[in-house]
């Protein structure tokens, strides 16, 4: 989406709706206060008629206001004035980007970053509410034939503000392509979103993108490399597996570089140990992490940023099959260590053990996976944060502040070795699960012994990178955490 600054005054503003936001004790500021004045106190009446509702994410559409040039304001309810804080404003920038995604506008004016919230400046602000309304924006159509009914979505926004903003307009674009991207790959259906399209993508980035290679690994390659259990958890399935390596060189010198780590399982049956039919539809999105470290990777090539990048994907599916691995079956994972297979439905740590090996050789600064790893990272945070665990505290507080920043929040799990004795094997190294107890940890566990002195850290988005049980889809998150990171970094260094 197109993203302009606009600092003429907001009744001559040129755009097909404004969007302005009030608080419940009705006090109107900024371009609120001027349109009110402009149409001789029609916002004032229109409250006290009630027929604007001020309450939080309530809308309210108005139409032809005198003294004002654009034909339509969309007023937003910013609820109680001392409720409002930076996760509120992000809600109440999403609510108006899907009110307008099916709204007859093509374009808006957005005023709501005027407003104050919490301790962030006003360039947070705009960055914010450019990024989460290009995210809201967003429709699914790849699979479907457009409706005459339907509206289009938004195709361009400007923002009330002046030329030395630009630069946090410039970031929300890269961080939205990064969601962007993450999202569409997300909801794609498991026939095209294949391990092989997931690597056609990366070629893609090669392509569009300065400073990007790509190497593509498969079966025999891996099989050069011993990479046993990523074929192991692909070897049922006639949609081959690949590493796909991606990497983007942001500076001259030899720097180490982030290497972000993504489950790519396409689509997870649970293989031999097969899921239960209800809802196994949902498994298309256990690439969520690869979707997020790939449109991390797209965000930091189209903000080329001054980082060494490296992303690595794990794909495959994991398919019941003649040729497919069982349960009882030990591997000799790429480390060397063997591993046990007690359940084939706990494959992500198992294509993951080996990418987190192959990565070490790049001398990571530092070395991040995301995965849709367990069912029960979700029973413990829900859809609302992504699971981080981490041995290196301040690896772990650079993740959990960028997910604060930009409200892509994530939420510390312990990663003791009091939980590794339930990863025991009497016929390997270890087994790849941990029973019942702390599930989403002593995956994090078996994760760690393929990390082993490096600064690594896991995170498990089961929860957060798509809403299940409605027909809402992907998130795309944590893309804009990793992003956060990433720009992060640049700054720290
Ligand atoms: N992809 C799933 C995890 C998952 C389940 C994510 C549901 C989101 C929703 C993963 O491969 C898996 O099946 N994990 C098992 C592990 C178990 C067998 C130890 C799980 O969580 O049940
Ligand atoms: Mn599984
Ligand atoms: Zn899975």
């Amino acid at each position: 989406m197109k993203f302009t600054l606009n600092n003429n005054k907001i009744t001559k503003v040129e755009t097909d709706c404004i969007v302005i936001g009030i608080f419940e004790d009705s006090q109107l500021e900024g371009s609120a206060a001027v349109i009110d004045q402009a149409s001789g106190g029609a916002l004032q009446r229109l409250i006290e008629s009630g027929d604007i509702d001020a309450s939080w994410r309530h809308t309210t559409m108005l139409h032809g206001l005198d003294g004002v040039a654009a034909p339509r304001i969309l007023v937003m309810g910013y609820g109680e004035p001392e409720k409002y804080d930076p996760v509120r404003f992000v809600a109440v920038c999403a609510a108006a980007g899907e009110f307008l995604r099916d709204y007859a506008a093509d374009t808006a004016h957005i005023c709501m970053h005027e407003t104050e919230c919490g301790d962030r400046d006003a360039n947070w602000r705009l960055r914010q509410v450019a990024m989460v309304m290009d995210w809201a924006n967003y429709k699914y159509t790849a699979t479907k034939a457009p409706k005459a009914w339907d509206h289009d979505p938004l195709s361009a926004l400007s923002f009330t503000g002046d030329e030395e903003m630009q630069a946090a307009l410039t970031e929300a674009k890269g961080v939205a392509k990064g969601y962007l991207r993450s999202r569409e790959l997300g909801n794609l259906p498991p026939n095209i979103c294949t391990p092989a399209y997931l690597a056609k993508t990366a070629r893609k980035f090669e392509k569009d993108y300065e400073n990007v290679s790509v190497e593509i690994l498969k079966r025999k390659d891996m099989a050069k490399l011993k990479m046993s259990a990523l074929l192991a958890v692909g070897q049922g399935s006639a949609n081959g597996p690949r590493l796909i390596v991606l990497t983007y060189k942001g500076r001259d010198d030899d720097s180490q570089p982030v290497v972000l780590v993504g489950k790519g399982i396409t689509f997870d049956t649970g293989g031999i140990s097969l899921k239960p039919g209800p809802n196994m539809e949902q498994m298309k999105f256990d690439m969520g992490g690869a979707a997020s470290v790939l449109g991390a990777f797209e965000a930091c090539a189209d903000l080329q940023l001054p980082i060494n990048l490296i992303t690595v994907v794990a794909a495959a599916e994991n398919m019941p099959d003649g040729k497919a691995y069982r349960p009882g079956d030990v591997i000799t994972s790429m480390s060397g260590q063997t591993i046990e297979v007690l359940n084939t439905d706990a494959e992500g740590r198992l294509v993951l053990c080996d990418a987190l090996t192959y990565s070490q050789r790049f001398n990571p600064a530092a070395l991040i996976d995301v995965a849709t790893l367990t069912g029960a990272a979700v029973v413990a945070l829900g859809h609302h944060a992504s699971a981080i665990m981490s041995k290196h505290d301040d690896l772990a507080n650079e993740l959990l502040d960028a997910g604060q920043d930009v409200i892509d929040r994530g939420w510390r799990l312990p990663l003791w070795d009091d939980y590794q004795p339930q990863l025991k094997s009497t016929f390997a190294d270890m087994k790849n699960v941990g029973g019942m107890a702390a599930g989403s940890i002593t995956a994090g566990c078996f994760l760690s012994r393929f990390a082993k002195d490096q600064r690594w850290a896991h995170i498990d988005c089961a929860g957060s990178t798509w809403v299940w049980g409605s027909d809402k889809g992907s998130t795309g998150r944590p893309a804009g955490l990793l992003t956060q990171y990433l720009i992060n970094q640049c700054t720290a260094s």
